[in-house]
């Protein structure tokens, strides 16, 4: 039985299949099991909230618990294939560091499993890069494609190398929608444009900008280290989700432990911002449970 491995927080989506491999939610696992056997989670190196900031503790510790899993749950030379977004979305907007990835990549080469990188929300350039997994100089042996390909219209990839194709044989794998002329065309045009328009490189001027723009709050507040920047990023979300945007909220809630924190990010307080900022034509969603 093929294997498959999974980081918690991760979101795949809604059939039983992709669901088992889905931890970024538990409103999509309740009423739904039982979901596929033969799948086991491991940790997903959240920098910030779990790791103080440490890139490289982040990195070393959830490859250990990837090694141990293997050496007490599941033998490595079963598993088919490892499937992590490499800048995890609905789990809660948190790249891997590069080292851990580049670790996992090694992993995959060693015993033979396929490394499956979800860019289905990273990717067509919102991380500054085209593919997430760049950032890392890793290349992934499949690759997952959806939302971005054709800016709106429904299209999905899965792209690897030839070989790997060639093993499915040809017709092993179909879908009815699957090559539409019309979402087709539309991907096409949205690859066109993306690289017209250097959008790819405007995410990542954009991206510098709004980090710097961070930076600036901080030297505000007074705050320098790697764990203020964790601080600031709970409290400027909470304050978001009062729909007050003022520095005093801010100063305010980094006095806050974690959870305290974390208490104010209801629905019932996110709703009226969201309704508001439906009001200047800006459209949002929570992922609050
Ligand atoms: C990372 C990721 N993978 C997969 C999916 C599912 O995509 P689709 O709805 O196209 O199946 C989502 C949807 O939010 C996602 O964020």
């Amino acid at each position: 039985m093929p294997r498959r491995r999974r980081t918690p927080g991760a979101i795949t989506c809604w059939t039983s299949g992709s669901t088992s491999i889905t931890s970024s939610n538990i409103n999509y696992r309740l009423g739904y099991e039982p979901l596929l056997p033969g799948v086991y989670l491991t940790t997903y190196p959240n920098v910030y909230r779990d790791f103080g900031g440490d890139e490289h503790r982040a990195a070393q510790l959830s490859l250990k618990h990837l090694q141990d899993l293997t050496a007490t749950t599941i033998p490595a030379t079963s598993v088919a294939a490892i499937v992590i977004e490499p800048v995890q979305g609905e789990g809660g907007y948190i790249p891997a560091p590069a080292s851990f990835l580049q670790g996992l990549r090694a992993f995959c080469d060693q015993y033979g499993i396929l490394l499956v990188a979800d860019e289905v929300q990273a990717g067509f350039g919102r991380t500054g890069r085209m593919w997430s997994f760049e950032h890392a100089g890793i290349v992934p042996d499949v690759v997952c494609l959806a939302k971005a390909i054709a800016n709106g219209l429904p299209l999905s990839a899965v792209v690897t190398r030839r070989e790997l194709q060639e093993r499915w044989g040809k017709g092993a794998h179909g879908t009815t929608y699957g090559g539409n002329p019309v979402a087709c065309a539309a991907g096409i045009a949205v690859l066109e444009t993306i690289e017209r328009e250097h959008l790819v490189a405007n995410a990542a001027e954009r991206g510098a900008e709004l980090m710097e723009g961070l930076r600036s709050i901080m030297g505000l507040l007074g705050l320098t280290d790697q764990h203020s920047f964790k601080s600031l990023n709970e409290a400027c979300a909470t304050a978001l989700a009062r729909g007050a945007w003022r520095l005093r909220d801010v100063k305010g809630l980094l006095g806050q432990r974690q959870h305290e924190v974390q208490t104010h990010l209801s629905f019932a307080q996110t709703h009226p911002l969201i309704r508001n900022l439906a009001e200047y034509g800006l459209f949002i969603e929570t992922k609050i449970p």
